[in-house]
């Protein structure tokens, strides 16, 4: 059986974090592949913040919720990711914007995993606060805030973190929702 790629198979979202920023080429390389994401009719309906100064740094901590700050707060660089729902229209009822930023999101930590940096995606946080400390205007939404840096050490985590970090990461099996020729046959070759 053909096996998937390593660098799907072996990306995390860790928690640690030891401190020292990413190279600029790195930095580069991530946003690069965030930038080669395909969107609908090639749109590129994002924009992307770079937390660069202790100031905007600390601003971006203020935002998170209490369960990411624990962790997230260590990392040296942060990203804020912002879609234009204007930039592509809804089709179908659907919020494509919110479809090609996501493939841009997947883009970015693939490419973190790839360069073996921790790169960590979160929902957690309060759009209002970023929104305004952050200068940003209509009608931009902010879709997800992420956590950058080099790998640190597990046992600096507290302990609580530490405990979410050690689950396993599993997946539904393809039988859970993958379906053959109608939804009513399940995919079981
Ligand atoms: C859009 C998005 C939002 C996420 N939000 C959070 C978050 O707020 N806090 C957190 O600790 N992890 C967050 N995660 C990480 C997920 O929990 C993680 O991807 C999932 O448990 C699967 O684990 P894995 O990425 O190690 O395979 C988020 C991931 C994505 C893609």
């Amino acid at each position: 059986m053909a096996d998937i790629h390593p660098l799907i198979k072996n990306r995390r979202s860790k928690r640690d974090f030891s401190g020292v920023p990413p190279k600029p080429d790195e930095l580069n390389a991530l946003l690069e592949a965030f930038r080669w994401a395909p969107s609908g009719s090639n749109k590129q309906p994002w924009r992307v913040i770079v937390t660069q100064s202790e100031e905007s740094n600390n601003a971006f901590d203020e935002c998170l919720n209490e369960g990411n700050r624990q962790w997230a707060a260590e990392a040296p660089t942060k990203m804020i990711i912002l879609g234009n729902p204007e930039e592509q229209p809804e089709r179908n009822g659907l919020q494509r914007w919110l479809i090609d930023v996501g493939m841009a999101l997947q883009n970015l930590l693939l490419q973190g995993s790839a360069l073996e940096l921790t790169v960590h995606a979160m929902a957690g946080w309060d759009e209002e606060k970023v929104l305004e400390k952050f200068k940003i205007p209509d009608p931009y939404r902010v879709v997800a805030l992420f956590a950058v840096g080099y790998p640190g050490n597990f046992e600096d985590l507290p302990p609580e973190v530490q405990e979410k970090d050690k689950k396993p990461s599993t997946r539904k099996s393809l039988s859970e929702f993958v379906f053959c020729d109608d939804f009513e046959n399940v995919w079981n070759p």
